[in-house]
């Protein structure tokens, strides 16, 4: 008989089943005993009829531990009342693996214990939710842009030139040539790509060794990395809310279950709808200090700032123009204002902060290369880059958004760290 998936059981009322799986909790009462099983594709309650089942089933069953792997056989019923639906009337159970003292029990534990056993706290129904959420959020990003004509390119991890800022930068020993970096960004190679074909994104893993111990940092994060020919900076922050209100949508369309389990307000997410509001840099520093906040003209918005900021709006608000000297060396030098660049970044509603900052990119190479010298980079490091504004130039915008911080929002979770399986962190390699 092939086992059956939690998920699958619909297909099978009235018949008999083997599900495996790991034993969430167990409890019985006499003539009666219940089990709950999960199987990572949700979770089953099995029950135990005394007089139904074998004396050798029963007595097992008064051996089952938390964690402990097993193939459980029954016939399949629909039981509104049970989670899922379904429920199995036990005949048998096999141990396929037992769980002695399994460490994360249904007590409170701390924060600390918790990411050490992060092997074992995945199993949690918490954390699987998380899960669930951060695979839809990941294959809604990769739907939008299939469906929009984007073409996927994977970008080098292993880089000799600097993306973002110099100054946390993860180098390693590269060969005869000296130091590479790990990437902060594949959006120098996008542009390139954008060129050959257009519409295109890349989808990865990031390096920042940033100091920063805040609950939006992680020394290592996903982002998805649109760049698109002939795209404006107005357009690039058109394109931003299309996609924010559709990944959002995706999820509260589809993962309404583990959207409950996190017990997530699902109201403002609803809200998360285009247009978002627009409002430029030196327009949000009068209102930020009108709200309290002693930010002057200048300054990049901190945390508190884009918490401040946001709690103005009912869903996500994109803040553009900001002064060229606190962003990056390839953005746009704003013509109507030249202290000003091209670019946004666009601010979470509910405290959650910058999930994207995107930019038009400076496509002229005398300002492009004075950007580069100014900011002391190796102009020869990025002979390749400056290729692409010599050989048909072109008006390019993208963006980056942070995948752990858009699932961190979505599911309502107050700290990046628990939105990725493994969290990379200054004080965490372990597991
Ligand atoms: O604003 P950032 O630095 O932009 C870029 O990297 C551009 N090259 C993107 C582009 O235009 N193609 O980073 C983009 C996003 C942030 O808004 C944030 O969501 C996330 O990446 N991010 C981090 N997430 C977790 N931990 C960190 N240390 C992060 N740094 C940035
Ligand atoms: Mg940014």
């Amino acid at each position: 008989m092939q086992p059956v998936q939690i998920a699958d059981l619909q297909h099978h009322v009235g018949a008999t089943v083997t599900v495996q799986g790991w034993i969430l909790t167990t409890r019985s009462s006499g003539k009666i005993a219940f089990l709950v099983l999960r199987d990572g594709s949700g979770y089953l309650q099995c029950v135990l009829s005394r007089k139904e089942v074998s004396e050798q089933v029963w007595q097992l069953f008064q051996t089952l531990t938390q964690e402990t792997s097993v193939a459980v056989t029954g016939s399949v019923r629909a039981e509104p009342r049970s989670p899922g639906g379904y429920e199995l009337g036990v005949s048998d159970i096999r141990v396929l693996g037992p769980s002695v003292d399994f460490p994360i029990g249904p007590k409170e534990h701390g924060t600390q214990f918790l990411f050490e056993h992060r092997h074992l706290w995945l199993r949690s129904r918490k954390q699987v939710a998380i899960a669930k959420v951060r695979h839809e959020v990941e294959q809604a990003m990769r739907d939008f842009f299939y469906d929009r004509g984007f073409v996927l390119v994977d970008t080098p991890i292993f880089t000799g030139a600097i993306g973002e800022e110099a100054g946390n930068l993860f180098a390693t020993d590269y060969f005869d040539l000296g130091k590479a970096y790990l990437a902060q960004t594949g959006q120098l190679y996008v542009e390139a790509a954008a060129a050959a074909l257009g519409k295109v994104y890349c989808f990865g893993p990031t390096f920042r060794a940033e100091k920063s111990k805040t609950r939006r940092h992680l020394t290592e994060f996903w982002m998805v990395e649109p760049e698109v020919a002939f795209n404006d900076s107005n357009a690039n922050m058109q394109l931003q809310e299309e996609f924010v209100a559709y990944v959002v949508s995706r999820v509260l369309d589809r993962r309404k279950e583990e959207l409950k389990e996190l017990e997530r307000d699902v109201t403002p997410l609803e809200r998360v709808l285009p247009p978002f509001p627009r409002i430029s840099y030196t327009d949000a520093v009068a209102k930020l200090n009108t709200l309290g906040s002693d930010i002057q003209w200048g300054a990049d918005l901190g945390g508190d700032d884009e918490t401040l900021l946001a709690k103005e709006y009912d869903r996500p608000v994109f803040v553009y123009n900001y002064p060229k000297h606190v962003k990056a060396f390839y953005m746009k030098e704003n013509p109507e204002d030249p202290r000003t660049v091209l670019n946004d970044d666009c601010l979470a509603p509910e405290g959650y902060g910058e999930i994207i900052g995107g930019s038009q990119r400076e496509d002229d190479y005398d300002r492009l290369l004075a950007r580069i010298k100014e900011q002391h980079l190796d102009p020869e490091a990025y002979r390749w880059y400056l290729d692409l504004r010599k050989y048909g130039t072109f008006v390019h915008s993208g963006f980056g958004l942070g995948v752990e911080r858009t699932v961190a929002w979505i599911c309502g979770i107050p700290h990046i760290r628990e939105a990725i399986a493994f969290p990379r962190q200054i004080h965490r390699l372990y597991p």
